[in-house]
């Protein structure tokens, strides 16, 4: 497929999806890691496409996120850049790459620089409070990764459902308060119980997406190779196989977005409590 150019769409900023929250306007994200893949997500009307470190797990087959690089990441996000010309271009940081305020300020300009991100995506809560202030102060838009923390897959014992004690719900309040204040534009909840995601995306300004986290969050995302039934292995309770009754790739991200908008994706059955 030929990837060119189409710049007649408007870009989608982040005042974009602020007014969409604001206006009770639901908008969806999907994982992508090349540029033709990217093409078709963007031109199904998808507003935010991300460059998941998953990657590590669908792309390079790993099982964990733990080894994808610093490399890897400008790579892909630098591939998907080329076919991305509408929707927002999120690209995560991977494990280790924002230890340090320094670190995380010369990872971050080379996302932006050689990848292309409009956006980078970070994972934690307190600690990365002042990562999350210079990163802003310098420009950079960021989006919060609370809830299940795939990075953190062997502190946390394996990929569970976080939030279910109330000191972890409250903890989980208090980061997303906390990084809002530092000024991320975006939150993304994984593996939530849907009340408790409820609850953090009525009380914060900011649009929240998310994953496993069910309805009530202002954005949905998945990863890619999930809906479109290529993964390896058991789908994720909390994914659709969206090809089912489409013909085409372009079918079912579309088949996704309506979905997602109608409030019809995620159903009972994608939820967790
Ligand atoms: O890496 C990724 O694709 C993600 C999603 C699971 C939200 O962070």
């Amino acid at each position: 497929m030929a990837v060119t150019a189409s710049q007649t769409l408007p870009q989608i900023t982040i005042n974009t999806l602020r007014e969409m929250k604001t206006r009770g306007e639901k908008f969806a994200c999907l994982t992508a890691y090349d540029a033709s893949l990217a093409q078709v997500v963007d031109t199904a009307g998808v507003e935010v496409i991300l460059v998941g470190d998953s990657l590590g797990m669908v792309v390079q087959g790993h099982n964990s996120t733990l080894p994808v690089t610093m490399d890897d990441m400008v790579y892909h996000s630098a591939c998907v850049s080329r076919g991305c010309h509408q929707s927002l271009l999120m690209t995560d940081m991977p494990f280790m790459s924002y230890t340090t305020v320094e670190q995380a300020l010369h990872n971050a300009a080379r996302l932006m620089q050689e990848g292309g991100a409009h956006m980078v995506k970070l994972e934690g809560g307190a600690v990365q409070v002042e990562v999350v202030r210079q990163l802003v102060a310098r420009g950079i838009p960021v989006c919060a990764h609370l809830g299940l923390q795939p990075q953190s897959v062997h502190k946390l014992g394996g990929y569970r459902v976080q939030g279910r004690e109330t000191h972890v719900a409250q903890k989980m309040q208090e980061d997303a308060y906390a990084l809002q204040a530092a000024g991320a534009d975006m939150l993304l909840l994984e593996c939530v119980p849907a009340t408790l995601a409820e609850e953090i995306t009525k009380t914060m300004d900011i649009p929240v997406i998310g994953i496993g986290a069910g309805p009530a969050c202002d954005a949905q995302v998945l990863v890619l190779y999930d809906m479109l039934d290529i993964t390896h292995g058991k789908r994720p309770k909390f994914s659709r196989n969206f090809m089912q009754g489409n013909a085409s790739l372009q079918g079912a991200i579309e088949a996704y977005v309506r979905a997602v908008k109608s409030g019809s994706f995620p159903a009972a059955e994608h939820t967790f409590n």
